[in-house]
């Protein structure tokens, strides 16, 4: 992962494997079904370097030969997708990490590209975790933001936050408001188009991942 221009906590990743899955994903041609399992591969690929600093504690156990010091993570890890779309990577990276998930469900109004937000379920003890906040697509940021205001409000300290891909616009929005927030993408792409698309971007990530185009 590179620091993307001067941000040094924005990060983009420079791995050959992932621009050839971003490559299939963007391609209007592929499959739903080869879609799902590009995008949760990315997903896992993007949770391993997020987690990178994650703390443990020694955990004393018996292999099947003699006793060893092994590791255990030290919080729990909380997932938060922004829902529809962010559910593709929860579950995704549920499959390679013991983790709680909270939802946060918000949609894009069309007109204003304002967020609405209509679902919240976070866990009370939410401040004491690790949380990664998860959704494919950073575009005008607004999302992002609506989310990382709830779970501030909640008290969570720890926040890092994963996307597929961003904009730059996106992501300038969430450093006027939250300048040092930990963000991981698979790529930073070019620009917006007039309603609020990423440019060259993959089209609508809930619609392709969901089969509802
Ligand atoms: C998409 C995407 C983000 C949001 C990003 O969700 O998954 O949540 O748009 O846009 P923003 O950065 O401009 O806020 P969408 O509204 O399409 O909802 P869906 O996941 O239910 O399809
Ligand atoms: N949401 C998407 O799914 N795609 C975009 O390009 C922008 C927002």
């Amino acid at each position: 992962m590179k620091p993307w221009n001067n941000d040094q906590d924005c990060y983009v990743s420079d791995h050959p494997l992932i621009a050839e899955k971003l490559t299939t994903l963007r391609d209007k041609n592929t499959s739903s079904e080869r879609f799902r399992a590009e995008l949760e591969i990315v997903s896992r690929f993007l949770f391993f370097e997020a987690s990178r600093s994650l703390q443990t504690r020694s955990h004393t156990f018996e292999t099947p030969l003699e006793t060893m010091d092994g590791q255990q993570l030290e919080r729990t890890v909380l997932l938060v997708p922004i829902l529809r779309a962010g559910l593709a990577m929860s579950n995704a990276i549920r499959q390679a990490c013991p983790a709680s998930v909270g939802m946060l469900g918000m949609y894009r109004d069309h007109d204003t590209l304002q967020p609405v937000e209509y679902y919240c379920n976070l866990p009370e003890n939410a401040s004491d975790m690790d949380v990664f906040l998860l959704d494919p697509m950073l575009a005008t940021g607004g999302s992002a933001i609506a989310a990382i205001d709830a779970l501030k409000d909640k008290g969570v300290k720890n926040l890092t936050m994963i996307a597929l891909i961003g904009a730059p616009e996106g992501l300038q929005k969430i450093r006027t408001v939250y300048p040092n927030l930990p963000i991981y993408l698979a790529a930073m792409d070019r620009q917006l188009n007039d309603i609020g698309y990423i440019l060259p971007g993959l089209g609508d990530a809930g619609d392709r991942y969901f089969g509802t185009e």
